[in-house]
């Protein structure tokens, strides 16, 4: 019998990626999403790459009569993976009980739901802004690095799910957890069959540049290049969405085979190597060929200067790394965009 999974916000950009890396491990993933910022025809997509059609309920994390009826009528999941969140950081400071609603409440009602069920193993998307900006003899940043008061209501919500998860397994829950802490994750699945796909003017960095680079928009502003870094742009960690697909695969297994050593482990996901934003430009121009019109622009509010992991933790105790080159993510995130546009998306 294969071992049944519920992804939440399987439809979304990483949950989709997950979703087919699950699929090919051999476990059946059940996906539950409200499709606020995803597409019912993501399933389409990940069927087209797997050949397994995953289960799909839409339905909202936070409506918990809704919830409890997918566990009731797809028996015997054993692990969550929760991805659906907002996650919009200028959003959260404009509506920030939204966020602190949607992110906490989905949590709590599927941590709740887990006894009653006899589902062992809960792996969490957080993020590397749980950090802030690392003190420079922080970088590095390690999963023992202090946590910083959050820049925004969103990052904030992955601060308050982390200790609401935590203090739940910590009470004699029978629970178990992994938080992921995410760094920048990027591309799309080599056969561009699912990728990135957001709604109107993109916020993060990728998106922006191959809507620039097709034409859809006109000039990719790069905030800031005043910063404390060699070229005085942002410094981040961009991992390929695939590799941090595989992570999730890595953490679930463990749990569901009891090797986890504590109730609640912390892994930073990552590829361990600082890119600037402009060294990731030229990257991008060299490995598609096509030439960006961008614009150095003033720093935008609520930037951390530069932040990359340290992966030792995923790399031993996981035994998961990033394989995928800087390369390899940007030529899938072009072939991604490319594909929209021919499918007339965008
Ligand atoms: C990366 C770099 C920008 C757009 C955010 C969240 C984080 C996470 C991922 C999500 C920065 C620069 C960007 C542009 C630019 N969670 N940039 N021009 O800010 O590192 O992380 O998204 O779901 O929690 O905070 O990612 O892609 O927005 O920016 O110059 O048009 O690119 O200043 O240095 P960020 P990003």
């Amino acid at each position: 019998m294969k071992k049944r999974i519920l992804v939440t916000g399987g439809t979304g950009f990483i949950g989709s990626h997950t979703t087919v890396e699950l699929q090919q491990a051999g476990y059946d993933v059940v996906i539950v999403d409200n499709l606020s910022n995803s597409n019912a025809d993501v399933v389409d997509g990940i069927e087209a790459i797997t050949g397994i059609r995953p289960i799909f309920e839409k339905v909202d994390c936070t409506d918990m009569p809704a919830l409890r009826g997918v566990f009731e009528k797809y028996e015997g999941i054993q692990g969550i993976i929760h991805f659906a969140a907002s996650k919009a950081v200028g959003e959260s400071v404009q509506k920030p009980l939204d966020y602190y609603f949607n992110n906490t409440v989905s949590t709590i009602n599927l941590l709740r739901l887990m006894p009653e069920f006899g589902v062992k193993g809960f792996i969490f998307s957080s993020s590397c802004t749980v950090y802030g900006q690392p003190d420079p003899e922080n970088l590095p940043v390690t999963e023992n690095a202090p946590r910083k008061k959050a820049e925004s209501p969103y990052g904030n919500t992955k601060k308050i799910d982390e200790d609401i998860i935590t203090d739940f397994c910590n009470s004699g829950a029978p629970v178990n957890a992994i938080l992921l802490r995410y760094f920048n994750p990027i591309g799309a699945h080599p056969s561009a069959l699912i990728g990135e796909l957001p709604n109107g003017v993109p916020n993060n960095l990728i998106p922006y540049i191959t809507q620039t680079a097709m034409g859809i928009r006109e000039c990719l502003s790069v905030f800031g290049n005043d910063y404390d870094t060699p070229d005085g742009s942002c410094i981040r960690d961009f991992i390929y969405v695939v590799d941090l697909a595989k992570a999730h695969v890595a953490a679930m297994e463990r749990i569901l085979e009891g090797k986890n050593e504590e109730r609640v482990e912390v892994f930073n996901v990552g590829t361990g190597k600082g890119v600037s934003v402009l060294e990731l430009i030229n990257t991008f121009e060299k490995c598609t060929g096509v030439k960006l019109n961008y614009k150095i622009t003033g720093r935008r509010m609520g930037d951390i200067e530069k932040v990359w992991g340290n992966v030792d933790k995923a790399n031993n105790v996981l035994g998961w790394r990033a394989v995928h080159s800087l390369e390899d993510s940007l030529s899938s995130a072009w072939k991604w965009q490319q594909r929209l546009r021919e499918r007339g998306v965008m």
